[in-house]
C-alpha cells in the first residue's frame, strides 16, 4: 500500500547514510549515535494510559509478538495487519535515523492512541512517562545463547548496526554488554525485578515455540480481550514462523537491500530454539556458561534451554 511505498522509498532515498552507526553510551548503555543524540526527546516521550509497549532485548522475538499484538487487537483481520510494514504499524520508540525516514517519534505524533510501541531500552531507560501512567507492557526475554546467535546474524545483514567482527570477538562483546543497547544480562534481570510492581507480562521465546496458542492466550488475557476459539486458531496460524517469513508487511523485506541484506542473512532466519549448538564450540560454550553463572546467579528467571 500507500504507507509501505513511502517507507521503502524514504529508505532507499537515505541508504548513502546509513552504515554502520558507532555506539556511545547514555547512561551506561552502548546506544547507536543517531539515539544517543537525540536521547532527551526520547526520555521526555509521554504515552497515552492506553498505550501499550512491547519490551525486549534485539533478536528476542520482537516482531513475533509485534504480530500477535496486532492481530489480536483486530480480532485476526489481517487486511488492517497488512496495511503497512510492522515498524509502522509499531514504531519504535527510539529509533532515529537520517531524515526522509520517519522516527519512531515521528510516527508516534501522526497515531492517535491506544497505540502500540516497540523499544529495546533496558528498564532503566524506559521513558518514566510509561510507570506514571501505568501503561501496560509485555516483555519477552529469549536463552541468552540463542538471542546471541540471532544478533550475530543480524549485525551482519543490517548494516546501519555495529559491525559485528569475527564469531569469537562477538561472543565476548555480548558477555561484556558492549552490544547496541547493551547487556543482555542486565536486560532481562531489570524487567523480571519489576514485573509485579508494574504489571509487567514476562514472557518467554521458548514458551511461545512450545505452545503458541497458550501464550497467545495469555497475551489475550492481558489485554483484557476475548476472542473466539476460531479468532485465536487463525491468529496462531498467521504468526508462524512460515507465515511471517512469506508476510512481505512482516518480513522486513520491505527494507531494501544495500541496508538490509537478506542475502547475508534473512530477517527470518531460522526461528527456532537451541540453533546455539551449531554456532558455540565446546570450548566457547564452556566459558559462556561459567560466565553466565556468575551474572545471572541471583536472578531465578526460569530460562529453560541453556544446555
Ligand atoms: P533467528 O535469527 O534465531 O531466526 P526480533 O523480532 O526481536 O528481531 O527477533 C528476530 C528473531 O525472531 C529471529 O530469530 C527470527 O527468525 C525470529 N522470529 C520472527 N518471527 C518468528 C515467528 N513467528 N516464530 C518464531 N521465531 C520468529
Amino acid at each position: 500500500g500507500e504507507e509501505q511505498l513511502s517507507y521503502s522509498q524514504a529508505i532507499q532515498s537515505a541508504t548513502g547514510s546509513l552504515y554502520r552507526f558507532p555506539v556511545i553510551p547514555v547512561k551506561g548503555v552502548p546506544l547507536m549515535n543517531h539515539i544517543a543524540n537525540n536521547w532527551d526527546s526520547i526520555w521526555a516521550f509521554s504515552p497515552h494510559p492506553t498505550d501499550l509497549l512491547i519490551a525486549t532485548y534485539p533478536k528476542a522475538g520482537t516482531t513475533w509478538t509485534q504480530e500477535i499484538v496486532d492481530l489480536l487487537l483486530h480480532n485476526g483481520d489481517t487486511e488492517i495487519c497488512k496495511r503497512a510494514p510492522t515498524p509502522v504499524r509499531i514504531p519504535f520508540l527510539e529509533i532515529f535515523s537520517p531524515p526522509p525516514i520517519p522516527s519512531g517519534l515521528d510516527l508516534l505524533e501522526k497515531m492517535p492512541p491506544p497505540r502500540v510501541i516497540k523499544t529495546h531500552l533496558p528498564f532503566h531507560l524506559v521513558p518514566p512517562g510509561f510507570w506514571e501512567k501505568n501503561c501496560k507492557v509485555i516483555y519477552v526475554a529469549r536463552n541468552a545463547k540463542d538471542n546471541l546467535v540471532s544478533y550475530y546474524h543480524f549485525d551482519r545483514m543490517n548494516l546501519t548496526q555495529p559491525e559485528p567482527g569475527p564469531w569469537e570477538g562477538y561472543i565476548n562483546k555480548f558477555m561484556r554488554g558492549e552490544l547496541a543497547w547493551g547487556s543482555w544480562y542486565d536486560h532481562v534481570k531489570g524487567f523480571w525485578e519489576e514485573r509485579e510492581k508494574r504489571n509487567i507480562l514476562y514472557l518467554f521465546y521458548e514458551d511461545m515455540k512450545e505452545n503458541p496458542r497458550r501464550e497467545v492466550e495469555r497475551i489475550m488475557q492481558y489485554l483484557d480481550l476475548s476472542l473466539s476459539d476460531d479468532v485465536i486458531s487463525r491468529i496462531v496460524e498467521l504468526t508462524s514462523f512460515k507465515s511471517m517469513k512469506e508476510n512481505p508487511m512482516a518480513n522486513y523485506t520491505f527494507i531494501p537491500k544495500p541496508v538490509f541484506d537478506h542475502s547475508i542473512s534473512p530477517f527470518m532466519r531460522k526461528g527456532e530454539v537451541g540453533d546455539w549448538t551449531n554456532h558455540f564450540t565446546p570450548g566457547q560454550s564452556k566459558m559462556f556458561d561459567e560466565d553466565y553463572e556468575k551474572q545471572m546467579k541471583d536472578a531465578n528467571i526460569p530460562f529453560r534451554t541453556l544446555i
